[in-house]
């Protein structure tokens, strides 16, 4: 790819702040953030009273999963078209280790299914909910393949939860590694007690699944997860907080010089647990773990990401259509498969309901969606920064304009968005994938199989 070109005019948010600037992009880099001389002979696409940012790093999806007795309804084809036309061009994505399956089977089926499918650029974690003997030697092989990150959880029993001495050892070999360990954290044990007796009350709906995670059972986890991390003296990642009180643990092991870190996703900052209050099986649609939670939590994540506590934003795109994939747990809730689509809206809706309202800079708007996430997994700074030598993964974004959010003209493959309606300001206008325009105003323009696998370093 050798084509040359320049973004004039526009504002763009670089590592030194937020600066009137054009960049030049050759062969799918970012040739020099700067002026252009107008009388330079470089093909110049305007974007004067556009601001200019690094393409969006999404570093928790679930694309095309088997997870909860059905299967994530967006594949790496579909998710990434929608990635791409919200302003995201690269993601990580959660390769799920099946009971008696050795990590390298894991990582080639995974690798099977996203090959030559991905508009975007993408790598893997893996997550392991299965140990077996030989479990240490195959991290350090999937390692060595770019797949630097691991996830265990704390919950869903039977499925995929790991014992305290399971979660210790692999947060001993992963730091031995390098690597990351992402960790979901709420206390199975607790919250099955409770679904059970809610069960037994006859309380079978969506609601009761908020009711049976109730905030302690992350804070407990999580603060237990720390205590782990500290004796096996190994950093810990956080995936999905929800909570004031997570927030809290995280931020007092901060100031202990802990290295522990975390993330908080779109819907635990946007929306509360109210919704569980819908009629009918309609609040199925908020069916996320951990589950929405109350204002006051909510005012914590954003502090959270203001002060620095919390480094990233997610998706956690997890998306399960309502018609015939949410009703499995029509009658009994704890089978509603957990998850909800947001690939698409990530981006959009931080800058449109976090920067427009003044919740976070624009600065920080850009860190936590994308350069932190590429930091923090190793793709940094290939990815997540505009800066000489990086690649071109831009957004164009238009901060007159605005969207609203449909789920009948999204791209991602799901019968419903929990932000379905929401008005939001600003407007993704263009996207660029190593210089390659690839989504116009809200249209995927590039190519199926453009992205690249991301080999990753560890951290
Ligand atoms: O509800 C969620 N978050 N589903 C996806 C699986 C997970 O725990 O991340
Ligand atoms: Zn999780
Ligand atoms: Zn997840």
């Amino acid at each position: 790819m050798s084509r040359r070109f320049g973004l004039v005019g526009g504002t763009v948010v670089t590592e030194d702040g937020v600066q009137a600037s054009d960049v030049l992009i050759e062969s799918g880099r970012i040739e020099s953030v700067g002026q252009i001389p107008p009388s330079a002979d470089i093909e110049k696409v305007d974007v004067r009273g556009k601001i200019v940012i690094p393409g969006g790093v999404d570093v928790h999806t679930h694309l095309d999963t088997p997870f909860m007795g059905a299967v994530t309804s967006d594949d790496h084809a579909s998710a990434s078209r929608a990635a791409a036309v919200g302003g995201t061009t690269t993601y990580v994505d959660y390769a799920f280790q099946r009971p008696g399956e050795r990590l390298p089977e894991v990582l080639g089926r995974w690798a099977g299914r996203a090959g030559g499918r991905s508009a975007i650029d993408f790598s893997f974690h893996l997550a392991v909910t299965s140990p077996y003997p030989d479990l240490v030697a195959d991290m350090a092989l999937v390692v060595a393949d770019g797949v630097t990150s691991f996830k265990v959880f704390m919950a869903y029993k039977g499925l995929a939860m790991l014992d305290d001495g399971q979660l210790f050892s692999i947060l001993d070999e992963s730091s031995r590694l390098g690597a990351t360990l992402c960790v979901h954290a709420e206390n199975g044990h607790v919250i099955d007690v409770l679904a059970e007796r809610l069960v037994r009350a006859g309380r079978t709906g969506p609601l009761a699944h908020m009711l049976s995670r109730p905030p302690e059972t992350e804070v407990e986890a999580v603060r237990r997860a720390i205590a782990l991390a500290n004796m096996a003296d190994a950093p810990i990642y956080f995936v999905h907080l929800s909570t004031a009180g997570a927030v809290a643990a995280v931020a007092e092991a901060q100031r202990a010089g802990r290295p522990v870190s975390g993330e908080t996703c779109t819907h635990y900052l946007l929306l509360d647990e109210d919704l569980y209050h819908a009629p009918g099986f309609e609040a199925a649609k908020y069916v996320v773990s951990p589950p929405l939670r109350g204002r006051e939590h909510r005012e914590q994540l954003w502090r959270g990401l203001r002060e620095g506590t919390l480094g990233v934003v997610s998706s956690d795109h997890c998306p399960f259509c309502m018609d015939g994939q949410k009703t499995l747990g029509a009658d009994d809730f704890r089978r509603i498969p957990n998850g909800a689509p947001g690939i698409e809206h990530r981006v959009p809706l931080l800058y449109g309901h976090g920067v427009r309202p003044g919740r976070l800079s624009l600065e920080r708007f850009v860190d936590v969606v994308s350069t932190e996430p590429a930091r923090r997994f190793g793709l940094y700074p290939t990815k997540g920064v505009i800066r000489r030598g990086s690649d071109a993964d831009l957004v164009v974004l238009d901060p007159q304009a605005a969207s609203v959010v449909l789920a009948q003209t999204m791209t991602q493959n799901c019968d419903y968005t929990p932000f379905e309606r929401w008005h939001v300001p600003g407007r993704v206008d263009a996207v660029y994938l190593r210089g390659e325009l690839i989504a116009r105003r809200g249209r995927f323009v590039g190519r199926q199989d453009a992205g690249k696998f991301l080999a990753r370093r560890p951290a």
